[in-house]
């Protein structure tokens, strides 16, 4: 190895997980424990600065800068549910306000469904393969949510949506164990009659006490902006980056356009069910990555299978881009902290912590450390039949590594 990679028990934190300190407010597919990130920032004494997060997923390097004093950061990621969760945990709104709007939302809703030619006349979204995922009932009782939570005004309204979301999952016909969407098997479909509202109110009251508890405090003065895009160009803006970027493609990975279809589709986003094809690795390539560190373990690929060393390859270009972006908007003595796991493919395991570290010094950075560490707390498949053949199983991804890199 190039880069030397120091094994860190500090860092497994066993045991532990994401609500161990800050409680998430939506499932979502491999998200980094913020305690991570906290005791790195000790470890390297980063208390101020503005903070960049490219890849921002449900926000954990926000939480991880509030607890730290940081209070100017940024975050992208082209998956509207991320974003959506990121904006509800760190926009300020008025609590007692929300807390209005939530009894006013349940007067009306139970209302509304007392009148049966209230029901029939609701407008159902337009959502592909509808009558396949989800029974008319719930279809309809989800539209009747949906309807009188839009008029909610915005900031507010995200508060609504991020349980809606949850509801919309939950209430679907999806095994629910599963980040990939699988429809039940028949047997369980028959009995399956979710009250919609309950798991709705219930979701939501859970979401603004979370909220109220550990976020609304921290929030206070503090600013911070999560975009719906990938990361633009910009030039010496940044003093940190704390990211845990995907570690392959979302099709043969972590889907996280998959695992969000159904709430961006119901949130009204046109183009929930390309999202897979637009994150890193998405797009097809011609070649294999060349030149680096990577290049020979794609090679190895390649012999066995030409079309995974080109699918490795287009994530690599990707990864590549992106971090010629960041590293140039990031501020001289600035540091750079990826998180991110070796994939194996074909039986070949992908050093792309090494990678990362490769790409940075290209970009005018020092490598400075890397620690591996056991990775038991993330939501993500731990086992894979990397050759396609039944009864192969390795394990893959059971470790994790911290790049660091200066600026
Ligand atoms: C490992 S997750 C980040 C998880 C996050 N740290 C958390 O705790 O929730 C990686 C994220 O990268 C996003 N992503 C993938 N390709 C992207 C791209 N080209 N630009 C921006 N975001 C991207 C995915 O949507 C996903 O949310």
């Amino acid at each position: 190895m190039k880069y030397k990679v120091t094994r860190n028990e500090k860092y497994d934190f066993i045991g532990q997980s994401y609500s161990t300190s800050y409680p998430n407010l939506h499932k979502y597919p491999a998200t980094m424990i913020p305690q991570i990130g906290i005791e790195l920032f000790k470890e390297l004494d980063i208390k101020s600065g503005k903070l960049l997060d490219p890849y921002c997923g449900s926000g954990s390097s926000f939480t991880v800068g509030l607890d730290r004093g940081i209070t100017e950061m940024y975050g992208f990621d082209i998956n509207p549910l991320a974003v959506l969760i990121s904006r509800t945990k760190f926009t300020e709104v008025d609590i007692e306000k929300v807390k209005i709007i939530r009894q006013r939302l349940r007067n009306r809703v139970y209302e509304f469904v007392k009148i049966e030619d209230n029901l029939k006349n609701i407008e159902i979204p337009k959502i592909y393969n509808i009558d396949f995922w989800f029974s008319k009932v719930v279809q309809q009782n989800l539209s009747v949510l949906k309807y009188f939570i839009d008029k909610i005004q915005v900031d507010i309204r995200r508060l609504f949506l991020v349980p809606l979301s949850e509801t919309i999952r939950e209430c679907s016909y999806t095994r629910n164990h599963e980040f990939k969407l699988y429809r039940m098997r028949p047997e369980e479909l028959l009995k399956f009659n979710p009250d919609v509202f309950g798991v709705y109110f219930d979701k939501l009251n859970k979401v603004i006490d979370i909220y109220e508890k550990y976020y609304l405090p921290r929030i206070k003065g503090a600013k911070i902006e999560i975009s719906y895009s990938k990361f633009p160009q910009k030039e010496n803006e940044f003093d940190v980056v704390l990211t845990s970027p995907p570690y392959g493609d979302s099709f043969t990975t972590v889907a996280y356009g998959q695992f969000s279809m159904f709430s961006n589709q119901w949130l009204g986003i046109k183009y929930a069910r390309q999202i897979d094809n637009l994150l890193m690795g998405g797009k097809p390539v011609k070649a294999i990555y060349p030149n680096s560190i990577i290049t020979d373990y794609i090679y190895e690929i390649s012999k066995q299978s030409m079309r995974r060393a080109l699918e490795v390859s287009s994530f690599y270009f990707d990864l590549d881009k992106s971090i010629k972006d960041v590293a140039n908007s990031v501020k001289k003595n600035g540091m750079v902290i990826y998180i991110v796991g070796n994939r194996r493919v074909k039986d070949v395991q992908l050093p792309t912590d090494q990678f990362i570290a490769e790409k940075f010094e290209d970009n005018g950075f020092k490598h400075i450390f890397t620690y591996e560490r056991l990775l038991g707390n993330k939501a993500m498949p731990s086992q894979n039949s990397p050759s396609n053949k039944a009864g192969q199983r390795k394990g893959t991804m059971t470790k994790e590594y911290i790049v660091v890199c200066e600026k």
